[in-house]
């Protein structure tokens, strides 16, 4: 009987264990017979994933033959951005300013500049965008002021209201002439020379650190931060989009209370090449990326947080703009503590950590930067150029510039372009005679200009082979245009089989596919000049780029990237590239020839 019951139950407990495994095995091949269901697709906000274009606007279209672009030239090409895929325009300043910075010194936050029109033109230029589904963006300068602008003026016959709203100290008896004064430390500005500038009338020195023209506004003073405020919600009140927001590291300097009174000297850099009234000659220690500024930053965004949530509509940003270190640079973002501070900042290091000397591995290690110490869940940002730095194809090789274009658009994130970049828009030259920036007039002179010039990026506009490439009518312009503007303008390469702006219509587009707006990525050097980034999505088509950097062809193994398969389509190809967009790459094995990128599309992972 024990015998026959010990059977039954052996019997009994493999019977079950037959089921359980038969219904596991059943389980799995079913998940296989079913291929996994496509991720769930989020919407995220219009900022997150968009084409933004920085229109320089006293280049790039002028409308009536002054020379010098305006607001109704920008008007009058709102629908060549809707054709190009750009999502959003971000313009340097267009606010009343002498001029002596281009704009970026202004005399009065709350009116345009004459040159580029009419308030009523700016209203118009806003209405007709979002006509159009195409956000603006305006410039906004917290740091400095005009010293023409008003706020200065009662500031410096010390109006009660205003005595306080620049930085002001007495300076020093000079003790080798009794008729000059020292300044209060020894602090250099950003275009050259002593950062103070002593005040006749008000028998001080003010702070500026960029031109003489520029004053600094005293951010420890509550009205001036009021101020701040009054200017954003002016123009929101408008209707603009939000802001790119200038020269933030330079906002806040050290407190003389906590010096024993005095302004403090920065450290001595000890750099031989240079002398005490040039930029270098001494570290930013007191000057440059102050852990208050970021405070600010942070109360700026609980603001337009704030104006997003009473007013509805589309979301509002902050864009800011400073050149620092990485772990600085974040900081932008937000903190540890839960602050939040801008949208994003600005990522430059495509301009100041890659060059045309750089190697596969260089570009890699660059990009995975910001992406590494970027916080959980921001939004990365990529961009060649701007208005202060040499245009991209200069930088690099002009064979480059499909490659880098792809590179720019391909990545997670927002893409940014300086206008020109579409077209591959090299350096303009500009003599010393014709060169009006202010940089270059301060800290160069015949024979160094150009170290530190940044007209030649600020050339005007290549519309076409005609008179001034098309940018005026006028006789002369504001800078001179580039002398290359017959080869390279818009009107060839939209007719042109194979152009620049051709591959950038073709990446704009490639952005609205959901593997680039909500994919991952994959990036990796292949050899010393061939790198890949992979953009890929469950169940989606998966893009590829692969890009020679390098000066020599270079052959390259495919299958070691991962997500690859083949036959694949050349999606994009760089126009010197002897693979066509719409043919087919069968074999793994291929050769990419100098500055050569490809986008290849494959089936799904
Ligand atoms: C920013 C601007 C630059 C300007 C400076 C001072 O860096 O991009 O053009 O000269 O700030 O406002
Ligand atoms: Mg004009
Ligand atoms: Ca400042």
């Amino acid at each position: 009987m024990k015998t026959l019951h010990l059977v039954a139950v052996i019997i009994g407990v493999v019977g079950v264990l037959g089921v359980i495994g038969g219904l596991i095995t059943w389980g799995v091949l079913a998940s296989r017979d079913n291929s996994p269901p496509p991720p769930e697709i989020i919407p995220i906000d219009w900022w997150k994933h968009c084409v933004l274009y920085q229109i320089y606007p006293r280049s790039f279209k002028d409308s009536d033959g002054d020379g010098i672009g305006d607001l109704a030239g920008i008007m009058s090409e709102l629908e060549h951005f809707v054709e190009s895929g750009v999502d959003a325009i971000w313009m340097s300043p267009i606010f009343v300013s002498p001029m002596v910075d281009f704009g970026y010194d202004i005399s009065d936050f709350y009116n345009i500049h004459h040159e580029y029109g009419t308030m009523e033109q700016f209203e118009e230029l806003l209405a007709r965008a979002h006509e159009l589904g195409i956000k603006v963006l305006l410039d906004f300068v917290p740091n400095h002021a005009s010293t023409e602008a008003q706020y200065f003026k009662d500031s410096e016959d010390g109006v009660p209201e205003y005595k306080d709203f620049f930085v002001w100290a007495d300076g020093y008896p000079d003790p080798d002439n009794d008729t000059n004064m020292l300044p209060p430390s020894n602090w250099v500005s950003q275009f050259g020379g002593s950062a103070w500038e002593w005040s006749e009338k008000r028998q001080q020195f003010y702070l500026h650190q960029f031109a003489i023209q520029q004053a600094d506004f005293n951010f420890r003073n509550q009205a001036v931060k009021d101020e701040m405020f009054n200017i954003m919600k002016f123009w929101l009140d408008k209707g603009a989009d939000g802001f790119r927001v200038d020269a933030l590291p330079y906002m806040i300097e050290a407190d003389p209370e906590c010096h024993e009174g005095r302004y403090p000297d920065d450290p001595l850099s000890g750099l031989a090449q240079f002398e005490s009234h040039q930029l270098g000659y001494t570290i930013p220690l007191y000057t440059k990326d102050l852990i208050e500024l970021y405070d600010v930053v942070y109360e700026w965004r609980e603001f337009i947080d704030k104006y997003n949530e009473d007013n509805g509509g589309d979301t509002r940003v902050l864009f800011s703009e400073g050149y620092a270190n990485i772990s600085m640079t974040m900081l932008y973002y937000g903190n540890e503590d839960g602050a939040i501070g801008a949208h994003f900042p600005f990522n430059f290091d495509f301009i100041t950590d890659v060059s045309a000397k750089s190697s596969a591995r260089d570009f890699v290690y660059t990009i995975l930067k910001w992406l590494t110490y970027m916080p959980h869940g921001a939004t990365p940002n990529w961009q060649f150029g701007n208005h202060d730095n040499n245009r991209m194809p200069t930088r690099f090789r002009t064979n480059m510039v499909d490659g880098l274009n792809s590179l720019n658009q391909m990545l997670p994130g927002v893409t940014v372009t300086y206008q020109g970049e579409e077209i591959g828009m090299r350096d303009g030259y500009v003599s010393w005679e014709d060169t009006v920036d202010v940089e270059a007039c301060n800290r160069g002179d015949e024979d160094t200009y150009q170290l530190y010039s940044r007209d030649p990026a600020r050339t005007p506009y290549h519309w076409d082979n005609t008179t001034n490439a098309g940018f005026s009518t006028g006789n002369r312009t504001w800078l001179p245009v580039a002398e290359d503007f017959m080869e390279i303008n818009l009107a060839k390469q939209k007719e042109d089989e194979r152009s620049h702006y051709k591959v950038y219509l073709a990446l704009t587009k490639l952005r609205k596919e959901t593997t680039l707006s909500h994919g991952e990525y994959a990036i990796r050097a292949l050899s010393d000049s061939t790198f890949y980034l992979v953009r890929y999505l469950r169940t989606f088509d998966t893009y590829i780029l692969v890009f020679n950097v390098g000066e020599e062809a270079d052959n390259v193994d495919l299958s070691r990237v991962p997500q690859m398969s083949l036959p694949a389509t050349v999606y994009v190809s760089s126009i010197h590239s002897s693979r066509l967009p719409g043919s087919t790459l069968e074999d793994d094995q291929i050769t990419l020839e100098a500055g050569e990128a490809l986008i290849l599309k494959c089936a799904p992972v």
